[in-house]
Parts: C-alpha cells; structure tokens; sequence
C-alpha cells in the first residue's frame, strides 16, 4: 500500500569511511541548513549546525577536553586538569556540548539537536 504524502528523505551522502578521520570533521548542506559530522573518540556523530543559545555554527568550534578544576580535601586550588569528555565550543560565545551527547555542559537543559548515523559500504551517511 502506497501512503501519499509520507515520503521519505534520502540518507544524506557524508564522505567515505576513510575519508573522515579521527578529530576531522565535516560540514554538509541539507536543504536550507548545514550538519556538523565529525569523529570523535572513534564514533562517528552528526549534530544541526546551529547553536541551540542564539544560532552560531556551534560544529565549526574547537572540539576540547573538558577542564576541570582540582580542589585539594583542604579546599585548596591545585590547578586545573583535562578529562575524558570531549567537548565542542560554539564560535559565537563559547557554550560547550558534550559531542557525546549533545547536552551543553553549562545547562543541561540545552542541547545541540543529534541525527542518526549510519556507515553502509565504506560510506557515512546521515539520516535526514
Ligand atoms: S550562539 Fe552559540 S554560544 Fe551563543
């Protein structure tokens, strides 16, 4: 049975496989707007490129460790030091998301809108 009306987007064409390495990241058209794909920590992630604070192009940023401040137990400052979550830093204000879950480290009730995936023979698409 044909539904009318119901039709579905082509999975959009990112780059081959190889073609995206770790810490690269790629910035493709769909339609009037642009995705962020990039790979990190071995994963491929798609995100809108569009800042969910005022728009910016939140996936052109820096991708960061995240800092943290160490307090000794006697509440002194120690310095600062990297952690494991990779973060990216929107180029407008400097907002960062967790590019593993797109959730902004600054308020977690903001966060940067995800697409789904997927590798098919050699090739990274993302699911419009
Ligand atoms: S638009 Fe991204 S931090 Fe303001």
């Amino acid at each position: 049975m044909i539904q009318k009306g119901i039709e579905s987007m082509p999975d959009l064409f990112v780059a081959r496989v190889d073609d995206l390495k770790e810490g690269q990241r790629k910035i493709v058209e769909s339609g009037k707007s642009t995705i962020g794909v990039l790979r990190a920590k071995g994963k491929v992630y798609a995100y809108h490129n569009e800042c969910p604070h005022q728009g910016g192009p939140v996936c052109e940023g820096l991708m960061i460790h995240r800092v943290e401040e160490d307090i000794g137990p006697d509440k002194t400052y120690r310095g600062m030091r990297y952690t494991d979550d990779l973060h990216i830093v929107c180029p407008w204000h400097g907002w960062e998301f967790n590019i593993e879950t797109g959730r902004c480290a600054g308020d977690g009730r903001h966060a940067m809108r995800k697409y789904k995936v997927i590798e098919r023979n050699d090739e990274i698409y993302v699911v419009v």
